[in-house]
């Protein structure tokens, strides 16, 4: 190669390495199709990408996305931490997007970059995890509190109605954590089924399983674990499993991705899963009517969900 093609060679390399960590989906130039028109340019507040559940809202997104040819999604990942998740909320209102959509990690420290960029009139779609108020343009979620009552309904029929159970819950500073917990609560009463041990896991695999090896100290029997998410159901087993008693204990989780809670089920470590949709396809098919002024989005849209046990998880689960 001669020193100038080698040049201009570094220089595209260069200038592709320039997104400071984003990541781009950009899609053909003759735009065709659905949403053919004006380039629009979406930025996506991804709160971690360490989770399997938010690797596939992406590539959830990232696959919805491929539909609409003008549109480019900027993505960034906040690493679990808030403070990041608000600096991006500015970063993309610098850079003048036409509208964002965010993954939040906490309730709290996002309402007020949300409420500010709904403000300024960038449509703002919050998904999973809901902020306070209403200013955001519209919200899209599963419904964790069906969810949670129907994994009460489910430990009541797993344990025939009576047991000493263990509940990991999720990051206490996050909406579905205190959803999971009330429809849980819902879903077991009436029944002799009592929560021995309750502590938060933030969502996460390692700390569900230190605070599982807790319980195995504190505690002779245990009849079940509920976790929050497939994560801190799993984290348990393995440290019931360590200990040679994970034969002794029904495992629920919630998420069911194909390749994590759904295999669980089928490899029989956990008993149930439940479907929790990450609602980026709807996400994405939004941000597009609301931009081209195709439809009104409702403030609120709330996914289905299904069950997956020993059961039904050959044939796909049931619709709840
Ligand atoms: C991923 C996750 C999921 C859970 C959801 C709740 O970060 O913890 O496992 O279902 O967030 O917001």
């Amino acid at each position: 190669m001669k020193l100038r093609a080698v040049l201009y060679v570094a220089i595209l390399a260069l200038l592709a390495g320039c997104g400071g960590g984003e990541k781009k989906t950009t899609e053909g130039e003759t735009p065709k199709g659905e949403g053919a028109g004006k380039k629009i340019v979406v930025g996506m507040s991804q709160c971690n990408l360490g989770e399997p559940w938010r690797q596939r809202m992406n590539a959830e997104m990232a696959e919805a996305a491929k539909k609409y040819p003008n549109l480019e999604i900027v993505y960034k990942d906040a690493a679990n931490s808030s403070t990041t998740q608000q600096n991006q909320m500015h970063e993309f209102m610098q850079m003048g997007v036409d509208a964002i959509i965010i993954s939040p990690k906490e309730t709290e420290p996002l309402t007020k970059p949300v409420a500010e960029a709904f403000k300024k009139g960038i449509p703002v779609i919050v998904l999973d995890r809901a902020v306070n108020g209403d200013q955001f343009t519209m919200f899209i979620g599963g419904d964790n509190v069906k969810i949670g009552k129907a994994a009460g309904e489910e430990m009541v029929k797993l344990l025939g109605g009576k047991g000493k159970i263990v509940e990991l819950k999720g990051l206490l500073s996050s909406v579905p954590a205190h959803d999971r917990h009330d429809g849980f609560m819902q879903g077991i009463k009436g029944s002799q089924i009592e929560i021995i041990f309750d502590p938060a896991c933030d969502w996460l695999e390692n700390r569900a399983q230190t605070e599982m090896n807790s319980a195995l100290s504190r505690f002779d029997h245990i009849d079940a674990v509920y976790g929050h998410n497939d994560p801190a159901a799993h984290g348990a087993y393995m440290a019931a499993k360590q200990k040679n008693r994970e034969k002794e204990m029904k495992f629920i989780g919630i998420d069911a991705n194909p390749n994590e809670g759904i295999q669980y089920v089928k490899d029989g470590i956990l008993d149930a899963t439940f479907e929790y949709p990450t609602g980026a396809k709807e996400g994405v098919d939004w941000v597009m009517k609301i931009l081209e002024k195709k439809e009104m989005p409702p403030k609120k849209l709330v996914l289905g969900t299904r069950i997956y046990t020993k059961e039904n998880v050959a044939s796909g689960g049931k619709e709840l």
